[in-house]
C-alpha cells in the first residue's frame, strides 16, 4: 500500500517536472520564433535558429516520455525514413563543432524505412556522434556516417554474429579518427556509468541507453576500434516490412 503511494507520488512528481520543463521549452520556442520573424523581416539567415527550435522540440518530445517510461507504457511507433534522421543528427553535431573536424555523410541505403520511435533513435545517434567528436577532441579528425542495407545473402551470417533475428537490416556506421578504444574495454563501454573522458564529467549512460533503445527496436550496436587510430560503431536496425 505504502509502496503504491510512493509510486503514485513519483509519477506525479515526474509529470510535474515534465510539465514545467515543457513550459520552459515552449517559452524558448516562442522567443526563437519571434527572433526568426525579425530576422526574416530584415533578410537575415535564420537557418540555425530553426535548427535550435527543432532541437528544443525534440528535447520536449523526449522528456514527455518519462512518465510513460515509469508506467511501462510503450511509445507509439511509426514508419520513419532513417536517412533523414541521421542527416539531422549529423547537422546538429556539425553546427556545434569547436575543433577542426571534417564531417562526411554517405546515406546510401535506398531502403531506409524503420518502424520506430523517432525521438529515441535520434537521441541514440546524437549520443554516438557526440562521443565520436569527443574522441577527436583537440586534434584534426574526420567523422563519417554512412548507411547501407545488409544484403540478403549475408543476412544469416551477420545476423548470427550480432545475435539478431535473420531479416533485412539497415546498418548505420559512425566512424571517427579519434583516440580509439582498447580491446579490453570494447564491451565495458556499454555498461551503465562507465566513462573515461578525463576533463569533463560524463554520466557514462550514453552508450548504455543507445544500445538499450536500439535493442528495443530489434537491433544491436557493435563497435570495432583500433587504439590511437579511431573507432566505428555499427547500429543495426530492422528494415520495416513493406505494407501488404
Ligand atoms: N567514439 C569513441 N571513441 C573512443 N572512446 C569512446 C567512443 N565512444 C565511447 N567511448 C568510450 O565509452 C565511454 C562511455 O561512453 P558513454 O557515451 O556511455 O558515456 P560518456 O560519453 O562517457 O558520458 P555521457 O554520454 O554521459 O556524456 C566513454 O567515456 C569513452 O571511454
Ligand atoms: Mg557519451
Amino acid at each position: 500500500m505504502e509502496n503504491q503511494q510512493g509510486t503514485n507520488e513519483t509519477l506525479l512528481y515526474a509529470k510535474g517536472i515534465v510539465h514545467d520543463v515543457n513550459n520552459l521549452l515552449m517559452r524558448a520556442i516562442g522567443y526563437a520564433q519571434s527572433a526568426i520573424n525579425v530576422m526574416d523581416a530584415t533578410g537575415l539567415d535564420s537557418k540555425d535558429l530553426h535548427k535550435a527550435m527543432r532541437a528544443t522540440e525534440r528535447a520536449g518530445g523526449l522528456v514527455s516520455q518519462f512518465p510513460d517510461f515509469l508506467e511501462h507504457v510503450d511509445q507509439p511507433r511509426k514508419n520513419i525514413a532513417i536517412n533523414g534522421v541521421v542527416q539531422e543528427a549529423l547537422d546538429m553535431v556539425a553546427a556545434s563543432l569547436s575543433s577542426p573536424v571534417k564531417t562526411h555523410a554517405h546515406l546510401d541505403s535506398p531502403n531506409d524505412i524503420v518502424y520506430a520511435d523517432e525521438n529515441q533513435l535520434f537521441e541514440s545517434l546524437l549520443n554516438l556522434l557526440t562521443n565520436a567528436v569527443e574522441a577527436m577532441k583537440g586534434k584534426d579528425g574526420t567523422l563519417t556516417i554512412a548507411t547501407r542495407e545488409i544484403p540478403v545473402e549475408l543476412e544469416g551470417v551477420e545476423a548470427m554474429y550480432l545475435g539478431l533475428k535473420p531479416r533485412d537490416y539497415i546498418c548505420i556506421e559512425i566512424t571517427d579518427t579519434g583516440c580509439g578504444i582498447s580491446p579490453s574495454l570494447t564491451e565495458r563501454i556499454f555498461d551503465p556509468c562507465y566513462t573515461s573522458w578525463e576533463d569533463r564529467q560524463g554520466s557514462g549512460l550514453g552508450l548504455y541507453m543507445a544500445r538499450k533503445i536500439v535493442a528495443n527496436h530489434g537491433g544491436n550496436i557493435v563497435v570495432e576500434s583500433k587504439e590511437g587510430a579511431g573507432s566505428s560503431f555499427y547500429v543495426y536496425l530492422p528494415i520495416a516490412q513493406a505494407a501488404a
